[in-house]
């Protein structure tokens, strides 16, 4: 980070942990009762309350037994506490309306479950409690590009204390579903295409908010990588491919971040409901994971009583299936002896254990949250995930005389966010709501919400020299004529995205193509700001000076841009999926399902497999617009010197040492990223590592990455079991996953780790 020192921005000059997992898979499961201890010793004595797993469990196993049938089957089922969604009786007197809402045995000490939305802040849905506001974080994607495992951690403890002030104890958070496609309506709310990447992000960020004595999901499990048809899609995917991919990202967030609960998803995997789906309950999470949280529902995900017994133990958001499955026909079940009794125990201590676990049995009352000191902290978290992606000298900008023409993307307003059940209503000032209408069950979700946080006017105030004036861009020969008089033009285009809908196209919407085309034809110094929820097409990109990738960048979205346009912070964001040139390059060039129905059914058949993104391109020898990884900086760095050192022993380790210079004048962060590039002698690309370090000018750091083993491995379905071929491994060091430098390589023998 350039500017350590100015107001809200985060940390001092600190090399932060990367994505190189320390501890082999197999280690980790041989020590998980050491890792529990450890955490027992180490993290839950911070937590107010908390007790150690091992007394988790005890205490859990005390309370299930004083429990009554009635009370048990009570902890398993619960409504979506808002009052447009309760048929029904009313809220209970004294329940705030919220996502979730489910009662608790008082007189055993069990306290309602009152859960939140969720991972970009502490969600007031369609602001139904007046007035109640929250701190606003850039999505998941601004967050996954600072590749910054303790902003997560960061931010995961910011939702989670504010959560925890505003009387919740269950937090929906932890959206980790890879991005096999960029026009997913929700990629806004997940942390990229890599299972390294994303599950690091993911770990950290549930770990922050169980900090604070908030038990945090991991959602939605699994492969719900299209919002289109999201409740019937079935995503066909051969095993070994899920196992390597879509699954790795889960498992790591979950060894990492320790979630209280799980969230399965929507949509069908291999044929099968994820929530009644007892491969991916069962056998992996449940049995191959060890998981010992609680698989709760998504709303209205719930297909059938028998759900249980395929490994989830709680329907959510009850009022949204065809009935409340685990109530009545829950008991008529157990009273006929087709749904052991054993079971339902099970179900219950899992909750149970979870919210000793963590702490969050204890409800504190709610209490004041310093807005202003988070809005510090989330300008720091935001600066970090801005990606520069191109920069023909136009940036940064100095405070001179001139004539700068802002045009577009509501600048004068605010900045946008993603829409759907992680849409915060910030603090800072009343948001601007720009009508989008659509239809079916997220119509709710159809307008645009602009952030109070001005672009235009943090500019305005950082360059008192420069004559700043705006254009709204509706007019395009209108803007274009003024942009003929000005020095420079900065253009801000949006891309909505919301829960419920995927983008059809990659084109960004509403005509703003043409408005850039013809801006940059009237204007040789063209800067082009993207807020958008995926990566669009850039058909302009020949023609404009500078591009900058702001996501969706929180509720000091406009401080934030206006910081690295200005320079007063040193762009630092690396993106955490590619971007593709148009949708001829993905593996689906059209979306399956799209244009049906709500009701109809599809299959995905990802036959890609575990070439997600980065892979996928190279694999096919294309080259996207921009690659995994890449971002901009106003310094230059260099990686030097790359060893490898290989542990002794039954199960070695390989560990990558290498050294980053940062070889300009400004003070920057680099983020050095390692590659497989071949595996006992096959072509390949994964992340194995990667670590963000801020460097001074000219100052050189020494990085140590630790490869997890399951990245150098494949998964043999026949053995159930990751398996390492015997040969020669390659690695490359990289400013991102298409600019490979030094290599290295190492022999490894076979190697079967457990799953
Ligand atoms: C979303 C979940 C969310 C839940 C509760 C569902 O529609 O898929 O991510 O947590 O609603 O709001």
């Amino acid at each position: 980070m350039a500017a350590g020192g100015r107001p809200g921005h985060r940390r001092a000059v600190k090399p932060v942990r990367g994505g190189g997992l320390s501890t082999p898979a197999w280690r980790l499961m041989m020590n998980r009762r050491l890792t529990l201890f450890l955490i027992a010793a180490c993290v839950l004595p911070t937590i107010a309350g908390a007790t150690g797993p091992q007394d988790a469990d005890a205490r859990a196993a005390t309370t299930e037994k004083q429990m009554t049938v009635a009370e048990r089957i009570g902890l398993l089922h619960g409504i979506m506490a808002l009052p447009s969604r309760t048929k029904g009786p009313p809220l209970p007197a004294g329940v705030k309306p919220t996502a979730g809402y489910i009662p608790g045995v008082p007189r055993l000490g069990v306290p309602d479950l009152l859960e939140t939305d969720a991972s970009l802040g502490v969600v007031n849905p369609s602001q139904v409690r007046p007035g109640d506001v929250a701190t606003a974080l850039p999505s998941g994607l601004a967050l996954a590009s600072s590749f910054d495992a303790a902003a997560a951690q960061q931010a995961g403890a910011l939702i989670g204390q504010e959560a925890r002030a505003k009387g919740f104890n269950v937090l929906l958070g932890g959206g980790v579903d890879l991005t096999r496609d960029p026009r997913n309506g929700r990629n806004f709310e997940y942390l990229g295409e890599d299972p390294l990447l994303a599950g690091t992000m993911a770990g950290a960020a549930v770990a922050g908010t169980q900090s604070e004595g908030v038990v945090s999901t991991v959602k939605h499990f699994a492969v719900n990588d299209q919002e289109t048809l999201r409740k019937t899609v079935d995503a066909r995917i051969d095993e070994a491919a899920l196992r390597e991919s879509d699954l790795l990202a889960f498992e790591i967030a979950i060894e990492r971040g320790r979630p209280g609960a799980v969230m399965c998803a929507y949509n069908k995997v291999q044929g099968d409901y994820a929530c009644g789906n007892d491969y991916l309950l069962n056998r992996v999470l449940k049995g191959d994971w060890g998981y010992k949280g609680w698989v709760m529902s998504d709303w209205g995900a719930v297909h059938d009583v028998a759900d249980l017994m395929k490994g989830l133990d709680q329907q959510s958001g009850e009022q949204l299936d065809s009935q409340v499955w685990f109530d009545a026909p829950l008991k008529a079940e157990l009273a006929a002896g087709r749904i052991p009794a054993e079971r339902v125990a099970d179900a219950v201590h899992r909750i149970l254990r979870s919210l000793y676990a963590v702490g969050a049995d204890k409800p504190r009352g709610e209490g004041p949250i310093d807005y202003d000191a988070h809005a510090r902290t989330v300008r720091g978290i935001a600066a970090e995930g801005l990606v520069l992606l191109k920069n023909d000298g136009a940036l940064p900008l100095t405070d001179q005389p001139g004539k700068i023409l802002v045009v577009g993307g509501h600048a004068d307003a605010g900045v946008l966010s993603g829409g759907g059940s992680s849409q915060v209503t910030p603090y800072g000032g009343p948001p601007l709501f720009v009508t989008i209408s659509g239809p079916g069950a997220t119509a709710s979700y159809a307008r645009a919400l602009y952030m109070a946080s001005s672009p235009l006017k943090s500019l305005q105030s950082a360059l008192p020299k420069a004559q700043i004036e705006f254009e709204n861009g509706y007019d395009i020969a209108a803007a274009a004529a003024r942009a003929a008089r000005a020095d420079r033009v900065i253009v801000f285009a949006t891309q909505w995205q919301a829960e419920g809908w995927d983008h059809a196209s990659m084109s960004l919407p509403e005509g703003q193509d043409a408005l850039i085309a013809a801006l940059a034809k009237a204007n040789s110094n063209v800067t082009v700001v993207l807020e958008t929820g995926n990566p669009v097409a850039m058909p302009w990109l020949h023609d404009v000076k500078a591009v900058l990738q702001a996501w969706y960048p929180g509720e000091e979205g406009g401080a934030v841009i206006a910081d690295v346009l200005t320079g007063a912070v040193n762009p630092s964001g690396h993106l955490p999926m590619s971007f593709p040139a148009d949708e001829t390059q993905l593996p689906r060039p059209s979306i399956p399902g799209l244009g049906l129905p709500a009701t109809a059914t599809a299959a995905i058949d990802y036959t890609e497999g575990s070439d997600v993104g980065y892979r996928w391109y190279a694999a096919h020898h294309l080259q996207p617009l921009f690659p995994f990884g890449f971002g901009l900086s106003y310094t230059s760095f260099e990686l030097s010197s790359p060893q490898l050192t290989v542990s002794k022993g039954r199960h070695p380790t390989v560990a990558a040492t290498f050294k980053v210079r940062n070889t300009g004048a400004r003070a920057g962060a680099a983020v050095p990223q390692l590659y497989l590039v071949s595996a006992a002698g096959k072509p390949c690309l994964r992340l194995v590592g990667f670590q963000r370090l801020e460097l001074p000018p000219q100052a050189a750091s020494s990085v140590t990455v630790t490869i997890d083993p399951r990245l150098l491995a494949s998964w043999n379905v026949a053995a159930h079991r990751w398996q390492i071929s015997p040969g020669t491994y390659q690695f490359a060091l990289g400013h991102s996953a298409s600019e490979l430098g030094p290599t290295m390589e190492a022999r490894l023998g076979e190697q079967v780790l457990p799953p």
